[in-house]
């Protein structure tokens, strides 16, 4: 088993990677302080693909609240019939609950978590690649609301994270593409060693080797966790995760969350980024090359099909990150490299565009 800190001062915690490392949660809950009622929140794949194997590992008095898998769970509504299932079961302050999903899991659980009686303990136990990668790491919960997603949330930290790799076994292959375009993300933002690491794995990658993939999510959680633990709450720093991601949100948003997985969209949105930082010189078109060659090695998008620029630019501006009228745009630098510019002239952006389409 592989290990990753947090370091948060009083709110650290641990990530545990390894295989077949269920067991280890409830030696940790043991180890605790928690009261005796957890409640396990889970959804309608992973009840069918894993939780019996992780509960059965669970001594204390639990129960299990499914909610149906997929993004339109993640709302007040459905976190209200989480609160009153906690109510009822009376849990208290010192209570847990433990996210056993993806990130719609983890980030409707966690939002629970948060703002029940004011918080209480919660653990991450994220079964798809994204969520291993990404969102059960550095405390962002949330819930949709009709107008926006992630609209509503808090930055709220687990007590633990366990990742563990046989969930990968059963995952969709879209489930891995695009867990894998965060992963890219992490090499362009922080790691050259790490982004060529990927460019000499990527027949291993498509393989599933398990040592290979224990590789690239520790490496990925130990990047994500040193960004975090340095800027939780993202006033500066953590922006730089969000790489990819505005044009991400603008082809999620523009092909109704329908076309293209998260990472997907994310891969196509980190090329724009890419192409918006060569127009402007600061990086070559062999470093872009670069970038599209292995983002295409591993099967993912590099084009977002024929959407409107117009109406993506002006979408870009909608995203919640965007401050002031003014959007952080993460750029590369380089490999391992990047910089926040809120000063992108709008040609450049809409010919960077341009080029993501087909
Ligand atoms: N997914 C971006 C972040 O956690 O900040």
């Amino acid at each position: 088993m592989q290990t990753v800190k947090v370091n948060l001062g009083e709110n650290s915690y641990e990530i545990f990677i390894g295989e077949k490392i269920f067991g280890g949660v409830e030696k940790f809950i043991s180890q605790s302080d928690f009261t005796k009622k957890i409640l396990v929140v889970t959804d309608t794949k992973v009840l069918k693909n894993c939780a019996e194997d992780f509960t059965k590992n669970l001594s204390g008095d639990f129960e299990i609240f499914t909610i149906e898998a997929g993004e339109t769970s993640k709302n007040l509504h459905e976190a209200e019939k989480i609160y009153t299932k906690a109510i009822e079961l009376g849990l208290d302050r010192k209570s847990l609950i433990i996210a056993l999903g993806g990130g719609v899991v983890g980030d409707l659980a966690g939002f629970v978590a948060a703002t029940y009686l004011r918080g209480v303990n919660f653990i991450q136990v994220p079964t798809t690649l994204l969520a291993q990668v990404d969102s059960s790491v550095g405390g962002k919960t949330a819930v949709n609301h009709a107008l926006g997603k992630n609209l509503i949330g808090a930055f709220y930290q687990p007590k633990a994270v366990f990742i563990d790799l046989e969930t990968l076994k059963t995952l969709p292959e879209r489930e891995i593409k695009s867990g894998l375009g965060e992963v890219v993300k992490y090499g362009i933002i922080s790691d050259e060693k790490f982004f060529s690491y990927l460019e000499n794995n990527v027949e291993k990658i498509l393989n599933r080797d398990a040592e290979i993939f224990s590789e690239i999510i520790k490496r990925s959680c130990e990047i994500k966790a040193d960004v975090v633990s340095r800027d939780e709450k993202e006033s500066n720093l953590r922006r730089i995760l969000n790489f990819g991601h505005t044009i991400a949100h603008v082809i999620e948003e523009e092909t109704n969350y329908k076309k293209f997985r998260h990472g997907e969209a994310v891969a196509v949105g980190m090329l724009g980024a890419a192409y918006i930082s060569e127009e402007l010189g600061k990086i070559s078109s062999a470093e872009v090359k670069r970038l599209k060659n292995l983002l295409e090695r591993l099967n993912l998008e590099t084009s977002c099909g024929n959407l409107d620029v117009d109406k993506m630019y002006k979408a870009a501006f909608r995203d919640k990150k965007t401050l002031g009228g003014k959007i952080n745009w993460v750029l590369m630098k380089n490999f391992g490299g990047v910089e926040i510019s809120s000063d992108v002239p709008e040609n450049v952006v809409k010919n960077s565009l341009k080029k993501i389409l087909g």
